[in-house]
């Protein structure tokens, strides 16, 4: 495995992250897989996962802290989210502080996270959801801060809203964050135009999530794809966004050299730019993490096909569908 500065924290994380929303949200998840997967990745290097407190209510938080207890050998970085206060993804531009961040519910759902995970203290706090707007705020500001001086946490972060890196430059440039966590993929390579640089100049980390577009990156949907009832991915995956995402994947699928997979491909693309500290594809089983940690460590793609999949950029705007 390979580590990188996390920004300004200057801890050694792995490459390849860890994403644990499925485990506690999708459909399929067994908490004793999900155990097994993460002990692999740990048994394998991975050493930065990203949790919060809603995936599951805690359930995935608890299976993070239970991962660190079995390891107290190894150097585990903790990343956790406190949801918005009316829990509502994507954030509007029209929401405030008082709705989503204000500091009582800052400083109850960190302790809350802290008390499912069992832990003294967590690596990365992040909002779950954000608004460049709230900079004009300071409410929020001095609760981190307390938070942080009482030990609760070492840094903190903000995860940007889908297809809204523009949503989070001020705030990198602002110096309050230690790490900003974005879509960043084949498709969604915006974050490169401002976002990146910002970060960059601003030694802030770049947490790169949704590696496979939840699913098309893959290469593994279809025009049938459907999910059980109750699953996310139905109301994601609804017929205008699953037609262009099959569409777009089997445009891809073409480029994929023999002895390489399009998850693969996915992940090599991502790690190919030096400015990510960290990308966390959402893994439950043992053979994913596996694939995924091979993937990591095969390195660069070649020239060729690294620019051929830099022309598969996906200019795509939040709509009713895409939370
Ligand atoms: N607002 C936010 O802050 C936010 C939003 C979304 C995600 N996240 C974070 O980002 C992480 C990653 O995003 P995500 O989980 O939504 O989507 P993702 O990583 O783009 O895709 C996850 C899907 O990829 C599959 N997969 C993983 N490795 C594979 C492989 N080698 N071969 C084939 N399939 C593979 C998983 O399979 P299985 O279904 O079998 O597990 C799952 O269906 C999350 O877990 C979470 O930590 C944060």
């Amino acid at each position: 495995m390979k580590y990188r500065c996390f920004g300004r924290t200057g801890w050694s994380v792995s490459e390849l992250g860890y994403g644990m929303w499925g485990m506690a949200g999708w459909t399929g998840s067994s908490d004793e897989e999900s155990a097994q997967s993460l002990q692999r990745a740990a048994d394998l290097g991975v050493n930065f996962f990203d949790t919060a407190w809603a995936y599951g209510n805690g359930r995935s938080e608890r299976l993070l802290g239970d991962l660190v207890r079995r390891n107290p050998d190894k150097r585990i970085y903790t990343a956790t989210k406190v949801p918005p206060k009316n829990l509502q993804w994507p954030s509007r531009r029209e929401y405030t502080i008082d709705d989503c961040f204000p500091p009582d519910h800052i400083e109850k759902y960190v302790h809350s996270s802290l008390q499912n995970a069992g832990l003294e203290r967590f690596d990365l706090v992040q909002f779950h959801t954000w608004e460049d707007s709230w900079l004009e705020d300071s409410r929020w500001m001095r609760k981190v801060d307390e938070l942080r001086r009482q030990g609760l946490f070492r840094a903190f972060g903000i995860s940007l809203n889908r297809w809204e890196p523009w949503n989070g430059v001020r705030a990198v440039r602002s110096g309050l964050v230690d790490a900003v966590q974005v879509i960043y993929n084949i498709f969604d390579q915006n974050p490169e135009d401002e976002l990146f640089p910002a970060c960059r100049e601003m030694n802030v980390a770049v947490i790169a999530r949704v590696p496979f577009d939840e699913g098309t990156l893959t290469g593994t949907l279809t025009l049938e794809s459907r999910w059980p009832e109750g699953d996310w991915r139905n109301t994601y995956f609804v017929r205008e966004n699953l037609r262009a995402s099959v569409q777009r994947a089997e445009a891809l699928k073409a480029l994929v050299p023999s002895g390489m997979t399009m998850p693969e491909t996915a992940l090599r693309f991502i790690l190919q730019n030096p400015d990510v500290s960290t990308v966390i594809p959402g893994m439950r089983r043992l053979r994913h993490v596996e694939a995924n940690v091979k993937a990591a460590e095969a390195g660069p793609l070649p020239t060729g096909l690294y620019a051929e999949l830099r022309q598969h950029r996906w200019e795509r705007t939040p709509t009713w569908w895409s939370q």
